[in-house]
């Protein structure tokens, strides 16, 4: 059972890593990912119009839960918040990202790839981590070997996931939900070729159902 603040995360298997070049793809691109399936969404503070993105789509498309991706320090943590996120993800984790979620009671998914860091996030209440880079961390087989140790722990992985491995990860019972990037291959987003997004979300989900048949 996840604590109540991670509850956002029981009702989808896949997170969209959104990297938002230009402002006007924000809501096409949300709808697309909707429309296939995908609801959670992590809008990555990694371009310049990114808190605006993250602002369009929470006012604009109702049916998405909008979080921030790529926040770092707790000065993006607050500017995510007040754009209207409703979780944030970071790649790594610090004392000031921690105080951050607490004090403002949103949820946060720290980085994690070695025990002392699973360690220092769980310490600090955090029980649901990102593992990134997932793919040069030793992938499903380290985040399958943590299951010993840290039992009450749970990874969302990102960095080199695709319909090839996601099931890899996904089958493994400490894998709350896998994000990346695959689903918005940069050439449909720059073409604005929104249907192939839908297509490939909907591919997504048809794997995560595949997991959901084989546990
Ligand atoms: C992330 O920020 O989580 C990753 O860069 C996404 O990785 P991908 O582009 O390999 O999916």
């Amino acid at each position: 059972m996840l604590p109540q603040a991670y509850d956002f995360l029981a009702s989808t298997s896949v997170i969209p890593v959104m990297v938002i070049e230009r402002e006007a793809d924000a809501i096409p691109m949300a709808e697309a990912l909707v429309a296939g399936g995908i609801k959670v969404l992590e809008i990555t503070l990694r371009t310049p119009c990114a808190l605006a993105a993250i602002k369009a789509i929470s006012k604009a498309v109702p049916d998405a839960h909008v979080g921030a991706g790529t926040v770092c320090n707790s000065d993006d943590f607050s500017a995510a918040i007040d754009a209207g996120a409703r979780f944030i993800v970071s790649p790594g984790q610090s004392d000031s990202l921690f105080d951050k979620s607490i004090t403002s009671k949103t949820p946060l998914l720290p980085g994690a790839v070695t025990a002392t860091e699973v360690m220092r996030a769980a310490e600090a209440g955090f029980k649901v981590l990102k593992f990134f880079p997932a793919s040069t961390s030793g992938g499903a087989a380290a985040i399958k070997a943590f299951s010993g140790p840290f039992a009450s722990v749970s990874f969302v992985p990102t960095g080199g996931i695709g319909p090839k491995n996601l099931l890899e990860y996904l089958e493994l019972p400490n894998v709350q939900a896998a994000g990346g990037s695959w689903m918005l291959p940069k050439s449909k987003v720059q073409a604005g070729d929104w249907q192939a997004v839908t297509q490939l979300c909907r591919e997504a989900s048809e794997l995560s159902n595949m997991k959901e048949l084989t546990q």
